[in-house]
């Protein structure tokens, strides 16, 4: 005997009602996490005033375009550099070969050198960089027209195309330039390069660490290196990691200072033999004096170091120690007081399943919410800006501010007791919570953003907005920009 039909019937409609319950909110969510092919990114995501005015867009100073805060447009440059940008097959210092991303033929580019007070230029060209290529100056505090964001402080150069940078070189120290467009995929395969504000000194060494298909190098070489310096002489090492993760370096065969940390000094530093985490981003200098038998630099593992000094250098690995800056140096003044906030911002960096751009995954939030719709940091010229950094979502993330530095105050409620701490790229480790601090000082529309680029280009990204700020330019749009 066949099933009575009404019954079969109802048990289809229920059956259709609740694939309707679940797909009709999944449509939903869907079509809400869709990013717009084109937007602008001074409109992303909604405003947070961090508690203090909520002027905003309506200043009754009027609207300022991201395009007019350039550096010095006249002037004769002291430095002047025209840079490359070629996708080809090339081959690393030590002969492997790569196919990825040049600048000048080589990557890393070249070292880019000024002293303070100079004018720097630098001219890209795209030659043959199919995406678009853009060079942000990652540290240095430039004004916002030069910051090299792709769709928000400029378009991508096309191929063919040229941008000209101009910048006073004003804080000494050790940064790095690298691509923002397409950023998870061109500083992977190689467009970046290193920039010391500094006049060459006889005992400094630069050390650009670059992970190339798997491969760890320190200035494009596999395997260990070598700089010949007589002993005695007082080595500065500046150390940058533009790789995407954290990694430990230090010196091994003689006690080093960490005497600055993302181109800022540290006041009173000690002699450690402790390694030192450097976030992916983030620089730091060591200073020793080398001894007879040379000292090594050590990237990560014995595999890949530079030996450094009159012969045969110790090899090795590093001590399982680190050195923890929030106790590392001395106090000393910050210039301004934390204390007297005008904002006070939280940046909750967590994760949680659902779709971003139509796509279903895991996905970073910044204070609950998914990219596009995150918070939009707006402060005033002269503010004193606090920032919770916190981080729930599994991961670390090296945070990094663009155009500012920010000092820390706290770590997991324990406050920093050293030499002030000044960065520009945070490690924050899950589970941890840092404080900073920072005066808004340098008018425009910044990133914030994970360093992690993947990260970033996952949605990881915010920026810091001064009000009254616009951009012109789009992110998608005629010249497809994709600053991550
Ligand atoms: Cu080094 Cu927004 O980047
Ligand atoms: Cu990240």
């Amino acid at each position: 005997m066949p099933e009575p039909k009404p019954r079969r019937w109802r048990g289809r409609l229920v059956a259709l009602g609740i694939a309707l319950a679940v797909l009709v909110p999944l449509g939903y969510l869907w079509a809400t996490s869709l990013v717009p092919g084109s937007y602008n990114a001074a409109e992303m995501g909604y405003a947070d005033y961090g508690g203090g005015s909520t002027d905003g867009h309506a200043h009754h100073h009027g609207a300022m375009s991201v395009k007019d805060l350039t550096g010095p447009t006249t002037g004769t440059p002291d430095v002047a550099v025209t840079l490359i940008a070629r996708k080809q097959k090339f081959q690393l210092a030590s002969g492997e070969t790569v196919d990825g991303y040049t600048l000048n033929g080589t990557s890393p580019g070249p070292l880019i050198r000024a002293r303070v007070g100079e004018l720097v230029q630098v001219t890209l060209v795209n030659e043959s960089v199919p995406d678009g290529a853009t060079l942000h100056w990652h540290g240095i505090d430039v004004p916002n027209a030069e910051d090299g964001v792709a769709g928000v402080t400029q378009d991508a150069v096309p191929v063919g195309g040229k941008f000209v940078y101009r910048f006073k070189a004003e804080q000494a120290g050790t940064y790095w330039y690298h691509s923002h467009q397409v950023s998870s995929d061109e500083v992977k395969g190689g467009l970046f390069g290193a920039i010391v504000i500094a006049p060459s000194a006889p005992g400094e060494v630069v050390a650009a660490i670059h992970t190339y298909n798997g491969k760890r190098t320190i200035n494009g070489r596999t395997g260990s290196g070598r700089v010949d310096l007589p002993a005695g002489t007082t080595a500065r090492v500046r150390v940058i990691n533009t790789d995407n993760a954290i990694l430990r370096v230090g010196l091994l065969g003689t006690p080093y200072k960490v005497v600055a940390v993302d181109g800022r000094d540290v006041h009173g530093p000690s002699s450690v033999t402790a390694a030192y985490p450097l976030a992916a981003g983030a620089r730091v200098d060591l200073e020793a004096v080398v001894p007879a038998g040379g000292m090594r630099l050590v990237a990560g593992a014995a595999a890949t170091s530079l030996g450094i000094g009159p012969g045969d250098a110790p090899t090795g690995e590093l001590p399982g120690e680190t050195v923890d800056l929030l106790t590392y140096g001395t106090p000393a003044p910050l210039g301004f007081d934390p204390a007297r906030a005008d904002r006070n911002f939280e940046y909750r960096i967590g994760r949680r399943p659902g779709f971003l751009d139509g796509k279903p995954g895991l996905w970073w939030t910044i204070n609950g919410h998914k990219f596009p719709d995150v918070p939009m940091f707006m402060v005033a010229e002269g503010d004193i800006v606090r920032m919770t950094i916190s981080n729930t979502s599994g991961q670390a993330h090296p945070m990094h501010l663009h155009g500012h530095h920010a000092v820390v105050l706290s770590r997991n409620g324990v406050r920093a007791t050293g030499s002030p701490w000044w960065i520009d790229t945070l490690e924050v480790g899950n589970k941890e919570t840092y404080e900073i601090a920072f005066v808004a000082d340098n008018p425009g529309l910044w990133m914030d953003h994970c360093h992690n680029l993947p990260h970033a280009a996952q949605g990881l990204m915010t920026h810091l907005m001064y009000e009254g700020i616009t951009t012109p330019y789009r992110i998608g749009g005629d010249a497809s920009n994709t600053p991550e």
